[in-house]
């Protein structure tokens, strides 16, 4: 509150600054400077990768590596200089210049340019009891992307971004912790862009131009003042490297691409049956069904509802006969009950596994099961006990675990008793032999949660992929499973909301997102829905869910129309697998996210940094959506270079323009770029309902290369090379566009089938695949040229 509504008065003392630079030495690839009683470094990991760190006491201190998966001595040594002068000292790697001012302890980097970036502001770092803080320039037309979960609009200059996982229900645009907590942000200008990881674990928060304009700062509640600074000039450079540091996603089963269907609640067998076939009879593809904290008995995690759920195995066994998968919820809180037999209170009283208070009495709290105890998901022993929980679920076929309240999300009285929100007490001991407190990794509540979940679904459904979902997590979460926006609304503002968060996720080295298609609170208008589902069809994680009591919100119940359109996307998006499955490959080796803001792929267009209303998909495909209730037109940015519409195939030639785009309901403004290549399938019902025997590559004329990923979709076999790869180039000359497929490259082949290249307005030819190389010719015959 006191954010937006002036500053209140502070007792904060003052902050110490660090003083000029005393003495420097080198120590391989790290130089260490001191400074009166102070001592900063400057560690140089990468051409593009500076990790600085400011030790106030003057000792660095052991620091564990909760999000940053490499150490700074596993980075390849690389040549960089050191020169020393009378005022300063200056680094120079092959893509960047670093100096150091020696009478005010300034850094500031140039490009080879000489452009500068990442420059310390006057007041460049300092500390106060109990915070470390740094400050640094904002230069004229830089913008600011990333920072994990955020509301609002895509820039995110002159705001203050706090990074403290809560469970943010009811948030807005305003609304600054979210569920998630990343710690890290990419400040672009044209022709520059770098990235800053800030590593701390502790409260933190970014302030970006609101307390001082023109200077930004990080401060955070503990340990050091830590940061990596990396490079661009692009965004996709700097997601690679920020990936590199934090670790990058496996590729997720293919089935977990499709389409999700979640309620709370589908309650019973009977409704979660007829929900399926329903989705069958209609022709909805549908792939996934998620089974909300109803069907639990009591709200105990790992148990069944005996009245609700008699069978369950028989249920998710019959499910899977019709082609789908199942996802379970699973929530930190479990049922505080002594003496029920309930065995994941006792096994978990009796190894110590719960959170304790730091008088050593257990802690606890409200959550759906009413009194709650919280494994402490930091321990190594407790995150393998709480994976082994999971093989009662994998045995009975659940293929996917959906983490909730795992910020974690605590109550002080009963739910619907008038508490409040609540967490661990800061100097709650965690950790094994307690080494630290909740204070340093609240933050990675959610995140170890959702590490347990995914490495007990890996060794109890062995040789096939899980899917994983997690409401709450931190930077690396992306490394073991998806996430989605929590609590949103069914609400115009809040559909228009999700691309713009979406992509700040993205740019926050988290590929596989998704909002709740419909909004989770309140009822959508069927206007809303239709329109809702056209963006959903966007969303790497593609789920409609709807929260109780409120209207239900499947693709059929807002009538005929409606469920057209939805169909019509749905069975898109399943026509689009193979496109999205590359781009999730490409997620995996590149950090590169699926679903991009415009500025991702134009950094030096300054017209694309505030669009939060259009996104890619890849740099190929762009959607401008609508997003405002009886709306049919609105005006679409086509960047530099030449558009084709996707449903009318229309060209636009000139680029760096403004269109008027027509949108009936039935419609979402749809653009492919020239030179795209984008490989589809025949609509199945879901994922693996047959061998496909055709691949179509639907193509738009123009220059370029692609490369097509697959493999089987859904076993490890990918991690043993067993995959493949094919190049296809598009070249245009005169009327001619030249298509090229490289010949397959890798170890696994697909089944007998046909390939079919469409030419948009040129027609198709087809062969059979047999993973050679093929040429093909498309001229323009209908309408010759003289
Ligand atoms: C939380 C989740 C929501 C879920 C509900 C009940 O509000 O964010 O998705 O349906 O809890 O489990």
């Amino acid at each position: 509150m006191p954010q937006y509504f002036g500053k209140l008065p502070t007792t904060d003392q003052p902050w110490t600054k660090i003083g000029q630079v005393e003495a420097w030495k080198q120590y391989d690839r790290t130089i260490i400077f001191d400074c009166d009683s102070s001592k900063f470094s400057i560690a140089v990991l990468a051409p593009n990768l500076l990790r600085v760190r400011l030790a106030p006491q003057g000792e660095f201190t052991e620091r564990p590596s909760w999000a940053v998966t490499r150490d700074d001595s596993e980075w390849a040594p690389i040549p960089f200089d050191v020169n020393d002068t009378d005022t300063s000292v200056q680094i120079k790697t092959e893509s960047i210049h670093i100096y150091i001012d020696k009478s005010t302890s300034r850094i500031t980097c140039f490009d080879l340019d000489g452009r500068p970036f990442a420059t310390d502001a006057t007041t460049n770092m300092g500390w106060r009891l109990g915070a470390v803080a740094g400050w640094k320039c904002i230069e004229t037309d830089e913008h600011f992307y990333g920072f994990g979960e955020r509301t609002g609009l895509l820039d995110k200059r002159s705001e203050v971004k706090t990074n403290w996982t809560t469970d943010a229900l009811d948030y807005g645009s305003l609304t600054d912790e979210m569920y998630h907590a990343i710690p890290f942000f990419i400040a672009l200008r044209p022709h520059v862009a770098y990235g800053i990881f800030f590593n701390t674990t502790f409260w933190s928060q970014f302030d970006i131009g609101a307390e001082q304009p023109g200077v930004w700062k990080m401060e955070t509640r503990g340990g050091e003042l830590d940061y990596y600074i990396i490079y661009g000039p692009k965004p996709a450079q700097i997601l690679d490297t920020y990936t590199q540091l934090t670790g990058k996603m496996p590729l997720p089963p293919k089935w977990s691409i499709g389409y999700h269907q979640c309620r709370w609640s589908y309650e019973s067998e009977e409704v979660v049956r007829t929900l399926a076939q329903e989705f069958r009879n209609r022709r909805i593809p549908c792939d996934v069904i998620h089974l909300d904290i109803d069907y639990m008995q009591g709200f105990r995690v790992f148990t069944w509802s005996p009245a609700r759920f008699s069978n369950p195995e028989k249920l998710i066994n019959d499910l899977k006969q019709n082609g789908f998968k199942t996802v379970t919820i699973i929530d930190p809180g479990v049922k505080y009950e002594p003496e029920a037999d309930y065995h994941v209170f006792d096994e978990g009283i009796k190894n110590d596994y719960f959170v304790r208070q730091a008088d050593g009495r257990l802690f606890h709290g409200y959550v759906w099961p009413d009194k709650s105890v919280f494994p402490d998901f930091l321990r190594a022993d407790v995150q393998k006990w709480w994976g082994d929980l999971h093989k009662s679920l994998t045995d009975i076929g659940i293929a996917g675990i959906w983490n909730d309240m795992n910020e974690p999300a605590i109550n002080d009285r009963p739910f619907g008793d008038g508490g409040v929100h609540i967490w661990f007490p800061l100097d709650a001991p965690q950790g094994k032999e307690n080494n630290t407190t909740h204070a340093e990794v609240h933050n990675l509540y959610g995140l170890n949660m959702a590490k347990a979940s995914a490495e007990g679904l890996i060794k109890h459904r062995k040789s096939e992929r899980s899917f994983v979902l997690t409401r709450s997590g931190f930077a690396g979460v992306q490394r073991y499973s998806s996430v989605w926006m929590g609590d949103n609304q069914s609400q115009w503002e809040h559909l228009e909301m999700s691309l713009p968060m979406l992509c700040n996720m993205g740019l926050s080295g988290v590929a596989f997102v998704g909002c709740d298609i419909g909004g989770f609170a309140g009822n959508a208008t069927a206007e809303l829905f239709a329109r809702w589902m056209q963006v959903g069809m966007l969303y790497p994680l593609m789920r409609a869910h709807s929260a109780m009591s409120t209207a239900r919100h499947e693709p059929w119940v807002f009538g005929e129309r409606v469920e057209n359109i939805c169909r019509e996307y749905i069975n898109l998006r399943y026509q689009l697998i193979p496109f999205f499955y590359t781009l999730f490959w490409q997620a995996a080796t590149t950090g590169a996210p699926l679903i991009r803001p415009l500025v991702y792929e134009y950094p030096n267009d300054p017209k694309t940094y505030t669009l939060s209303d259009q996104v890619l998909l890849g740099s190929d495909l762009m959607a401008a959506p609508i997003y405002r209730p009886g709306v049919e037109h609105r005006a679409v940015y086509l960047p530099s270079g030449t558009w084709y519409d996707w449903w009318t195939g229309e060209k636009y030639v000139d680029g760096a323009t403004h269109i008027l785009a027509h949108a009936p309901l039935e419609k979402m403004p749809l653009y492919a770029r020239a030179g795209a290549v984008i490989p589809m399938q025949q609509v199945t019902q879901y994922i693996d309902e047959h061998p496909l025997n055709e691949l179509q590559l639907l193509i738009f004329p123009g220059n370029s290369e692609y490369t097509l990923y697959e493999d089987d979709g859904n076993s490890f076999e990918y991690q043993k090379d067993i995959y493949s790869t094919t190049k296809i180039s598009v070249s245009t000359e005169a009327e001619q566009v030249i298509v090229k497929i490289a010949p397959r490259q890798g170890k696994w082949k697909p089944i007998r089938r046909r390939i079919i290249v469409k030419v948009q307005g040129l027609g198709e030819q087809s062969f059979e695949d047999e993973g050679k190389e093929n040429l093909l010719r498309f001229t323009e015959t209908r309408f010759p040229h003289h």
